[in-house]
């Protein structure tokens, strides 16, 4: 009898199916008769939110997963990983509810951001790098979302029907890569696939993860995604979270007692939960192994930014900074950067660095002067700036100051206040306004707001409809805007209040926005090309907004909201040294790509976003990124779009063809493909050596400076196959850094499924091969046959 069996055979039934049934929001409870402790769960990807969302309790914010898996960098996701295991640890949690790995099926998937890539190898290897770090730490990982949420439409409800061999071969592969990588947990998915919720899914959860991988960790449910107590008990789910809507405890219990659900069952699930305590140390005797303390948040995240900007393309950097009179900088992004994306995978950054200051503080000495141009957010941003005087935000009896006018708390709120007791807030604050004229205000939040500038009552009423759902509340917030003339220098007092139902949403959220007297929309976009066009450089900063890439929806289009393109456009037109910056976590439409001196794709990047752009821009660092997803030229050459099931289906009838394998057999051309972006440096490759086990490539960096190239290795094969395979795929990549003239050979091991189908089961392919080492997809270097095995 094992250790954890002892202590199994010492819980009661209710004890056992305790822990498997949230307490709270994130937690399982203790038992101390046994010497356990509770287990506490936390988001996510790119930072460790903690039990608290709140600006009290902040997190290191690392670039967004498809900036990581950009830097193509197994080394660098591990160390990503190790940041976020020791934030875990310093913010008591436990387990870690990430990576996630489902595939961009479609650039129109809203949490496109939040996951990879196209590519289920690179997918596969960049969460296991990233899985293996955050577990160096003793805390568990939960690869996320088994499996087939690839889009959000109806997800809670939808059933994903994806054909055996594209389930095999693409959708589960990354989840077996972690699997075989030694990961300790996976969520499982909202949605359905091939007929059951993923949450009693037996077939995926029990005999392909737990008993076909041997899988020997815990299957957690996405929160509220398990309904039904004995199906999610037969179907292989072990842990069901959170207590909210719980379909387990008493009625678990009960269906033990009744017989439907067998007590050895339960049994299996708790020694997974325990094998689970036990290995992040919350079970006597059983430590953690490692603690260490080894990474800056700071330099993590610099580094993950700077090796993921894919510069896309390029005639003007690096800049000569010593050469530089005067850098317009424009774009409402520039100062108000999308440093991650929404839903979720959201945390309060300890700082961002906008890349307004990245650049100003690298550019001492030199004018750096700034215009907004076209603002995408259709939002007013919180209020802010030396017109106004600091915020006081009072929550039931307690005050707390902050910076802007926002607030925005997520389950703990500070002052030790419970979130399902609290029902009013009030924000006091006064603006002094340095220019005269018509100043707009706006709210945005939920429930009952009072609005009062100067005595005056501009604003009583709710700005939701009643009966609004708990997730359209925080997800699809509403905005109302009042327009106020103040004179210059005149301190007006600016009260806010606002009621709402106790627990409405389990959030506090709200937003004084502002915006001063100034030029028009086309007045601004005058204003930045006048500005272009007497600096040296113009630097514009475009990209998406809230309401475009987030959990919870999909998207709409893949083109930059607001008048961002006639921006870049007529910037470009009045100074041909105009770089553009697009931040976004997902591709968009540059319809004037042809027009820009240098295209700098960089993603959301993280709280350092600022000082690693201008590292990149004036040379101190190279963008290492390649292209983790094709850039389509236009939407509907995408080979996939629909993300709108119908009759509550939606069946993935591209089969294994997404990305690159679907642009390869449509044959469109997407505007920049897979693998692809340039560095500071060139590479020529020499030689190209290949056994079935590894490729080995010998290139010399051609260029002036010290570079870092991604070597990719792609396989294709016209022999007879049991199922079509596409022209080329990735079989493996490695990353390289050589000084000028330095020549260096690198190994790339090449796994044995890169030769294997699905067809009634893995059958490896025998034939002759031609290997390709490739600085991208679309820009092959050298190829060799290889006959196969
Ligand atoms: C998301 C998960 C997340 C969970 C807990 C869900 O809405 O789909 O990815 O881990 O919430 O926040």
């Amino acid at each position: 009898m094992t250790d954890l069996d002892h202590l199994l055979q010492k819980l009661t039934v209710e004890e056992k199916v305790s822990l498997l049934t949230g307490q709270d929001f994130w937690s399982l409870p203790a038992i101390p008769r046994i010497g356990l402790r509770s287990l506490v769960m936390s988001d996510g990807p790119v930072g460790v939110r903690g039990t608290g969302y709140t600006p009290e309790d902040p997190s290191v914010a690392l670039p967004s997963p498809t900036a990581l898996a950009a830097t193509w960098d197994t080394a660098l996701a591990e160390r990503a990983g190790r940041l976020l295991g020791q934030e875990s640890r310093r913010k008591g949690v436990h387990l870690l509810l990430g990576p996630t790995v489902n595939l961009h099926r479609t650039p129109l998937g809203g949490r496109h951001f939040e996951c990879y890539s196209e590519d289920p190898l690179l997918t596969g290897e960049i969460a296991a790098g990233f899985v293996t770090g955050v577990q160096a730490h003793g805390v568990g990982t939960t690869v996320k979302h088994l499996v087939g949420n690839d889009f959000e439409t109806e997800r809670m409800t939808v059933d994903v029907q994806i054909p055996e061999r594209a389930l095999r071969e693409v959708y589960l592969a990354p989840f077996e890569r972690v699997v075989a990588a030694g990961g300790w947990g996976v969520m499982s998915a909202y949605n359905g696939v091939n007929g059951e919720t993923m949450s009693a899914n037996g077939r995926l959860q029990d005999e392909i993860l737990k008993r076909e991988w041997g899988f020997d960790g815990i299957v957690v449910s996405d929160w509220r995604a398990a309904r039904d107590t004995v199906a999610a008990a037969v179907g292989g789910l072990d842990i069901a979270m959170p207590a909210m809507d719980n379909p387990w405890g008493p009625k678990l219990v009960e269906a033990v007692r009744s017989g439907a659900v067998a007590e050895e069952l339960i049994d299996e699930k708790v020694r997974r939960v325990l094998r689970l305590a036990a290995r992040v140390g919350i079970l006597d005797g059983a430590e953690p192994t490692n603690t260490l303390n080894d990474e800056k948040g700071e330099d993590v995240a610099h580094e993950v930014a700077v090796r993921s900007f894919v510069l896309a393309r390029n005639s003007v950097l690096p800049l000569d900074a010593g050469a530089l009179t005067r850098v317009a900088v424009i774009g409402a992004l520039a100062t108000d950067a999308r440093v991650l994306g929404g839903g979720s995978a959201q945390v309060t950054p300890q700082h961002v660095i906008s890349p307004l200051d990245g650049i100003r503080h690298a550019l001492l000495g030199v004018d750096v002067p700034y215009a907004v141009g076209a603002d995408p957010r259709p939002f007013l941003p919180p209020a802010q700036g030396p017109d106004w005087a600091p915020f006081t935000f009072t929550l039931e009896s307690h005050e707390f100051g902050v910076e802007t006018g926002t607030v925005r708390w997520i389950g703990d709120l500070p002052g030790g206040l419970d979130v399902a007791h609290v029902t009013s807030l009030e924000l006091h604050t006064e603006l002094t306004p340095a220019t005269g004229g018509d100043h707009v205000l706006a709210i945005s939040g939920f429930g009952a707001f009072e609005l009062t500038v100067g005595g005056e009552k501009l604003y009583q009423g709710s700005l939701h409809p009643p009966g609004t759902g708990r997730a359209d509340l925080l997800l699809h917030p509403r905005e109302q805007r009042f327009t106020v003339a103040l004179p210059a220098g005149v301190p007006v007092p600016v009260v806010l209040r606002q009621t709402f139902d106790p627990g409405m949403a389990h959030s506090v959220s709200t937003t004084l926005g502002h915006r001063p007297p100034g030029p028009d929309e086309d007045g601004l976009i005058a204003e930045a090309v006048e500005l272009a066009a007497r600096s040296d450089v113009a630097v514009i900063v475009v990209g998406t907004t809230e309401q475009v890439e987030s959990e919870g929806f999909d998207r709409s289009s893949l083109a930059l909201p607001g008048r961002q393109d006639e921006l870049v456009s007529r910037v470009a037109a009045a100074n041909p040294r105009t770089i553009v910056v697009v931040n976004a976590g997902s591709p968009v439409l540059l319809p004037w790509a042809e027009e820009a001196a240098a295209v700098l794709l960089t993603w959301f990047p993280g709280q350092e976003a600022g000082r690693a752009l201008a590292d990149v821009l004036t040379g101190v660092a190279e963008p290492g990124g390649r292209l983790p997803t094709t850039w389509p030229r236009r939407e509907e050459d995408c080979p996939v779009l629909d993300v709108h099931p119908s009759g509550g289906t939606l069946a993935y009838d591209e089969e294994i063809f997404i990305g690159y394998r679907g642009w390869l057999r449509s044959g469109a051309s997407p505007l920049f493909a897979f693998g692809h972006g340039l560095g500071y440096t060139t590479f020529s490759y020499g030689e190209l050596a290949v056994t079935p086990a590894e490729a080995v490539v010998t290139l010399t960096n051609t260029g002036e400076r010290t570079g870092r190239e991604v070597v990719q290795i792609y396989l294709s094969s016209t022999d007879p196959s049991p199922a079509e395979r596409p022209s080329r795929w990735l079989a493996g990549f490695t990353t390289v850094t050589a000084a000028p003239g330095e020549t260096v050979t690198v190994r790339i091991p090449l796994p044995e499924r890169s030769f294997q189908v699905w067809h009634d089961g893995w059958q490896t392919v025998p034939g002759t091969y031609t290997v390709t080492a490739a600085h991208a997809l679309d820009d092959p270097r050298l190829t060799t046959p290889l006959a196969f095995p």
